[in-house]
């Protein structure tokens, strides 16, 4: 994607990420993130690739899928620790008690389980995965990211097909530290001296082969997902082969790039090339041009951000905004609607009118307007 700032790339990206859901991986990064940490360029690059690429596993597994009535936990204060915990569980068939081993509790800890959630318990790692909350609390509040699940039908006991969704980097992370009380490897962790461990493309082979045969095999089924790198021409030639190479793998994820600018020097080289990207990896992409809003969209995008803010805001002041949008940027008039939202209520409004927003327009510069009166004022500053 390429185009201007401010007409829209990166909330497009973020369109895309809600519309593939949960199930479906979205790996979002900036450019200039392969350059803040300690790890090499392309180790940073390869772990977002595999952010982006999931694994659906499907898995036939004693179960015991419940809703905890209540926990109680013998965790007690300091220097005591837990013996066992007790579960209540229950289903639409009936209720059980269980007395667990105290790594579960440390499951149920990590996965924030609480009363009145549906859970299920698998038999023979112990692992405990959250489902959802129960549909019975479904009206307890309004607005909520959760999602409802109905109770669950069967006995207290069952075996229940399991579909797991993970990233190959999931898988990576899982296999370099293994941890407390999910499976095999986790108990030989907890015997041998705690090592430091690190994902390495050994590791990576490894895996890429094991999920291979998983899919060979039927039981796991690959989903591609997206890689978003924002502000791209802030990647160098090394990171640019790298993505050449990677895209090619047939582990690949979709990658979506965006980017600001026209013609320019790829980042570190005194080549020219359009948007920062060699025109070999140019070449392989489709490009979607993005455009300026006109002022009929900036007032639309205005008035939605204004209503997920629940600010009330007049028409004549969404007007007005829009000329700010169009003389400043979209990004400056959006960052007005706080401030005049503030003014508003201190004169007893909670509805913002042209006033306010003349009010803030007075007090904040947008970037354009403060390097002008730099350059009237410049006498004044040092430099
Ligand atoms: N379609 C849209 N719906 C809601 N808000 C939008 C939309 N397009 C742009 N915006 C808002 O406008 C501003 C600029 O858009 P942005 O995606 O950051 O531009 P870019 O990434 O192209 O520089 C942001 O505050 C963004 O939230
Ligand atoms: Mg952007």
């Amino acid at each position: 994607m390429a185009g201007p700032p401010g007409s829209g790339k990166t909330a497009l990206a973020l369109g895309i990420s809600q519309e593939l859901g949960s199930k479906v991986p979205f790996c979002p990064m900036v450019g200039s993130e392969v350059y803040s940490s300690e790890v090499k360029k392309t180790e940073v690059l390869m772990e977002n690739f595999r952010r982006a690429i999931g694994l659906r596993i499907k898995e036939n597994k004693e179960v015991t899928e419940l809703s905890p009535e209540e926990t109680e936990s013998m965790t007690g204060g300091y220097g005591k620790s837990i013996s066992h915990v007790i579960i209540g569980l229950k289903t639409v068939k009936g209720t059980k008690q269980l007395k667990l081993d105290p790594t579960i509790y440390d499951a149920l800890i990590k996965e924030k389980v609480a009363v009145g959630d549906v859970i299920y318990i698998e038999g023979n790692s112990g692992a405990v995965k959250r489902v959802g909350r129960s549909d019975a609390y479904a009206t307890e509040f309004d607005l909520e990211a959760e999602e409802y699940v109905p109770l669950p039908k069967g006995e207290v006991h069952k075996k229940k097909e399991i579909v797991q969704d993970v990233t190959l980097h999931d898988l990576d992370a899982a296999n370099a530290r293994p941890q407390g009380g999910q499976d095999i490897l986790s108990l030989m962790g907890q015997m041998m001296k705690p090592r430091k461990t690190e994902i390495t493309d050994k590791l990576r082979q490894e895996i890429n082969k094991v999920v291979n045969r998983y899919i060979d095999e039927g039981v796991a089924e690959l989903v591609p997902g997206v890689l978003f790198i924002d502000e791209v021409h802030m990647l160098d030639m090394e990171c640019f082969s790298y993505l050449n190479r990677a895209l090619e793998s047939s582990l690949s994820p979709i990658v979506i790039f965006a980017t600001n600018r026209g013609i320019c020097n790829v980042r570190g080289t005194d080549m020219s090339s359009p948007h920062g990207i060699p025109v070999d990896l140019l070449d392989r992409l489709v490009i979607i041009r993005t455009q300026n809003y006109d002022v009929a969209d900036m007032i639309k995008i205005l008035a939605l951000r204004a209503n997920v803010e629940d600010l009330v805001v007049d028409d004549e002041s969404l007007a007005y905004l829009g000329v700010i949008a169009q003389r400043a940027s979209l990004r400056h008039a959006v960052q007005l609607l706080s401030p005049a939202s503030i003014v508003a209520k201190t004169n007893g409004r909670d509805r913002i009118c042209k006033g306010d927003i003349e009010e803030v327009s007075a007090l904040y510069l947008d970037a354009k307007s403060s390097a002008r009166l730099l350059q009237e004022q410049q006498e004044k500053y040092i430099s």
